[in-house]
């Protein structure tokens, strides 16, 4: 399980590191000094009047009973993303996402997107959420979350598309070549769809009651105290 945090300026710095390590799937593939990552912290993330919602991903701690007493494990920061190019006349905006490296892999990336449309469908009274991925990243990631969302099977190749994708040519070159890219919508009802979305349930529920059984509740304390900006030196991220 994951949750949403306010971004740090330190969060800010593990984010630079991550970044550098996928240019093939940026918009700007450049390098970002330190400075210029946080000038954009200051100057998009923090201001309210930016068309930008980030949000820093955290994974939710949990304490393990053991003979000894119990092991804890303690919340990591392990993602950022969210919501940009926010139009509210339109009422639309586009998603972006990025797992750290070593935490890929676990389904954080599938949670990220649910709770990124939670906000824009429950919390921002957006009408939907679009996005871009080239085709020299990981767009099938998108693509099965699609599928999920829309049911059936969205994409059996480039003739079977549905409405709601799109394939746009030449949007990124890279290492000599232009990709193009995939582009998709989700709609409200997508989300819905998608949180409904049966298997999902069916694997969180017998999460949920392992994870009771076996690891007890959620502890507070440690989440509290894990959520510090001392803990991402120590988790090693940087
Ligand atoms: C793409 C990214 C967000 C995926 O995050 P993740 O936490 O590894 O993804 P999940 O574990 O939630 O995977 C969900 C599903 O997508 C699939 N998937 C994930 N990455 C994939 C990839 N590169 N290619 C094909 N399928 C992929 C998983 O196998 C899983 O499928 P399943 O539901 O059938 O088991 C992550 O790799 C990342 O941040 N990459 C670098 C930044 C980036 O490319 N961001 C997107 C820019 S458009």
């Amino acid at each position: 399980m994951i949750e949403l945090r306010p971004l740090t300026a330190e969060n800010m710095e593990t984010v630079r590191v991550w970044r550098h390590q996928v240019p093939e799937t940026l918009r700007t593939p450049y390098m970002l000094t330190k400075g210029m990552q946080q000038d954009y912290y200051r100057d998009v993330i923090c201001n309210r009047e930016s068309h930008t919602r980030y949000f820093a991903l955290w994974t939710i701690a949990y304490k393990v009973p053991t003979k000894r007493g119990a092991d804890h494990y303690p919340a990591e920061f392990i993602g950022y993303g969210g919501l940009e190019n926010i139009s509210w006349e339109n009422g639309n905006a586009e998603i972006s996402l990025l797992i750290g490296p070593e935490y890929r892999g676990n389904g954080y990336g599938r949670e990220a997107v649910k709770l990124f449309l939670g906000e824009a469908f429950n919390k921002m009274r957006l009408h939907s959420v679009y996005g871009e991925c080239y085709m020299c990243g990981p767009w099938l990631f998108w693509n099965r979350l699609l599928d999920a969302a829309y049911g059936n099977g969205t994409f059996e190749g480039v003739d079977s598309i549905c409405d709601n994708e799109a394939f746009l040519p030449c949007r990124k070159y890279w290492n000599g070549n232009h990709y193009d890219s995939y582009y998709f919508t989700f709609t409200r009802q997508s989300y819905e769809n998608l949180m409904r979305d049966t298997s999902e349930r069916n694997e969180q529920a017998d999460t949920g009651k392992e994870h009771e059984a076996v690891h007890g509740q959620t502890d507070d304390s440690v989440r509290d105290r894990c959520g510090t900006s001392d803990y991402i030196h120590g988790c090693g991220i940087e």
